[in-house]
């Protein structure tokens, strides 16, 4: 029998769920597993050591949107941001966004909650906020507490990002295996917002195309290949602990990280006449198995140094995963959480369509900046996309009880 609960059952049924919630909660945090986290009633566990949503086993679907703050007051910010964290934890242990919203609204009061996804279960919704580089200008009184690291990405070579879809103060990440879920969550949150808030742009995603914890199936990307095969997986620790998760910086900052989201258009018309020889050489694997070319199983070491009978690279050396792999950049890996994207068609007749690029990385100036940088004068598979956005936000650390909210220690280092 399943065991999904949804938002209606939480009310008709409390008694009944209140074990399976304080269940759920019990689990724990940061010593857990994905498998345990994820429960079977399909509810993340909200707090941590580190925010839900970065390690979680990728959901299905993605609604990710970017704020710009309207207001300059401090307050107001940090009233919203507690408001935000009390909506979401509702919503991920699969509540309605306020209590009662639905069954105890008055017929002249507008509900607290729009009410879409009612009768859904909380399909593993995890929420996920973010902080960009100019929240940390002089409107806040925040400037002091700025990482280190957090500044609008440099221009890459070939470029052609447009600010209006790029950058913001505030986002929210939100991933469901239901996207009525995911896109209920944004939408409520966003409406609490107003007056303080304003959403300057936002994304759907679907079909996650990274896998994130070991043992699931590879899911694919547009161009129909496997991706997240060597990805930074949540049994990963020591390379989390290295690469994802900033440590020791003696701030509000500590067990956070940084995200980097890019809105790749993928020129799929184009890619779509193309040999399978010419597809496999631009990611340098095998498309149907997913295996690096020159080896046999998709989880196969890339064969960097082996070469065919005429001494070529089994592997191109303008191959996508060659340039990427953190055995030619130093050992450095950065976690990806990309979901495919379909926007309709352009007006051209063509597609608008791609990979919503999202990469965690403990530091941007080490990891992703240099080997975004190859790849944006290297990578073979620039004849097939188009970057089209770019945007960075630090992620505060995760949440450690009840009565904590996102950017409390922010908050507290500058009062
Ligand atoms: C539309 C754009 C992109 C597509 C379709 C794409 C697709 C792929 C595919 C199919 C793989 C091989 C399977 C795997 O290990 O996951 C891969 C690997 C990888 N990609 Fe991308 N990718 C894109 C953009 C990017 C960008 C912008 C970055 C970083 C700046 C990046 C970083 C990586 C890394 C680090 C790997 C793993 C390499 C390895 O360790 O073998 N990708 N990508």
């Amino acid at each position: 029998m399943s065991q999904r609960v949804s938002r209606r059952g939480f009310i008709t049924g409390a008694s009944a769920l209140a074990g399976a919630v304080a269940g759920a909660a019990a689990i724990g945090t940061s010593a857990c597993s994905t498998e345990e986290k994820q429960s079977k009633d399909h509810v993340v566990d909200f707090h941590g050591a580190h925010q839900a949503g970065i390690t979680t086993k990728q959901q299905d679907r993605l609604h990710f949107a970017a704020f710009d703050v309207i207001s300059d007051s401090r307050e107001d910010l940090a009233d919203l941001l507690q408001t935000w964290t009390e909506m979401a934890r509702r919503m991920s242990k699969g509540e309605l966004a306020e209590p009662g919203a639905m069954e105890e609204v008055g017929q002249a009061s507008v509900p607290g909650d729009s009410g879409e996804a009612y009768d859904l279960p909380a399909s593993n919704l995890t929420i996920t906020v973010g902080f960009g580089p100019s929240l940390f200008d002089q409107r806040f009184g925040l400037a002091s507490a700025k990482p280190k690291e957090l500044k609008d990405l440099p221009h890459f070579a070939g470029d052609m990002t447009r600010a209006e879809i790029s950058r913001g103060d505030l986002c929210i990440q939100a991933c469901a295996d239901d996207p009525q879920v995911a896109v209920h969550a944004v939408r409520n949150l966003a409406r609490v917002g107003t007056g303080v808030v304003e959403v300057r742009w936002s994304q759907l995603g679907f079909g996650h195309a990274s896998a994130t914890t070991k043992g699931q199936q590879t899911p694919r990307n547009l161009f129909g290949f496997k991706d997240g095969t060597n990805n930074v997986k949540a049994e990963d620790q020591d390379v989390l602990d290295q690469y994802i998760w900033v440590n020791n910086t003696n701030s509000w900052f500590d067990g956070g990280t940084y995200l980097i989201a890019r809105r790749i258009r993928m020129l799929i018309e184009n890619w779509d006449r193309q040999v399978l020889r010419e597809q496999e050489a631009t990611f340098g694997r095998e498309k149907r198995t997913g295996a690096p070319l020159g080896a046999e199983d998709e989880f196969d070491a890339l064969p960097l140094d082996a070469s065919d009978e005429q001494g070529n690279p089994l592997v191109p050396l303008d191959a996508h995963s060659r340039l990427a792999s953190p055995v030619e950049n130093s050992g450095h890996h950065m976690l990806r959480r990309a979901y495919n994207f379909t926007d309709g068609s352009d007006g051209f007749g063509h597609l608008d369509a791609g990979l919503f690029f999202i990469a965690i990385v403990a530091s941007p100036e080490k990891t992703f900046i240099p080997i975004q940088s190859k790849l944006a004068k290297k990578d073979k598979l620039n004849e097939y996309v188009r970057y089209e956005s770019s945007s960075i936000f630090a992620l505060p650390p995760g949440l450690k009880d009840e009565n904590d909210w996102w950017g409390r220690t922010l908050f507290e280092q500058t009062a």
